[in-house]
């Protein structure tokens, strides 16, 4: 399955995220989308009018950025996952890097994510990577499966099939530097191959995801284990989002 998803991050007022997704709708036909899955990430303050905004366009997915794993109670400030559902919100993400490294969210946090949203029928999209002493350390491979491991070792294998993937290297993340084709290839390849030894499962789509753009992307998607992007900075230019859309339809 091809999937492209657009994490908008924290940008955006109402109107702007209002005007943006105007510009996906229209870009994004039926037709344009063919076989690609296109998901998008606003803010949780926008998630109500792109819901909203994409009633007649079943063909674009919405995902809320992040998800309690608690139903409800004193939580100041969070959102559950059973909240996101009753707003009709299709998927979450979980686990991204930034929620790792500047809240502190842990392997634990993520599997009691990645249960909730899957209670409530979200598809968790489960991002994984290293930073860049780990790349340089050659343990990415190790820590990106431990990850991984950690947040599905309490999921049934039939559901794990319903989940996506997204690997992340923290070092390409908003910073131009972009992972070789071949660098995203063999970290797919292995935690495609680890999913498949220890769960039985392997065909979850594999994102890849770290200053993604249309001058880039050709290369690595075409690569065999990389199903897609989870895309930050360009998604929020609507043409280059929409390009992306193209060349993954095309790869
Ligand atoms: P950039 O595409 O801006 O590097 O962000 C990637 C990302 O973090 C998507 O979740």
């Amino acid at each position: 399955m091809k999937l492209l998803a657009g994490n908008w991050k924290m940008n955006n007022t109402l109107e702007e995220g209002a005007d943006l997704m105007e510009a996906l709708i229209e870009g994004l036909s039926a037709e344009a989308v063919g076989d690609v899955r296109v998901v998008v990430s606003p803010p949780y303050l926008q998630l109500p009018q792109t819901v909203h905004a994409l009633w007649e366009n079943a063909h674009i997915a919405v995902a809320a950025q992040n998800g309690h794993a608690a139903d409800g109670g004193a939580f100041t400030g969070e959102v559950s996952m059973a909240m996101l559902r009753d707003a009709e919100v299709d998927a979450v993400i979980i686990g991204h890097s930034e929620r790792r490294q500047y809240f502190g969210e842990t392997d634990q946090d993520v599997s009691d994510k990645v249960k909730s949203a899957l209670k409530h029928q979200l598809i968790p999209i489960v991002c994984v990577g290293e930073v860049l002493e780990q790349r340089k350390a050659g343990t990415y491979l190790a820590e990106t499966w431990a990850q991984l491991h950690a947040a599905f070792a309490s999921v049934k294998p039939e559901d794990i099939s319903d989940c996506v993937i997204a690997y992340e290297p923290v070092w390409a993340i908003g910073t131009g530097e972009v992972a070789s084709a071949a660098q995203a290839q063999e970290v797919h390849a292995y935690l495609r191959a680890q999913m498949e030894a220890t769960f039985g499962v392997s065909d979850m789509p594999i994102l890849y995801g770290g200053s993604c753009k249309p001058s880039n992307a050709e290369e690595i998607f075409a690569q065999k284990d990389v199903d897609g992007g989870l895309i930050g900075g360009a998604s929020l230019v609507a043409a280059d989002f929409i390009e992306l859309v193209r060349i993954l339809k095309a790869s």
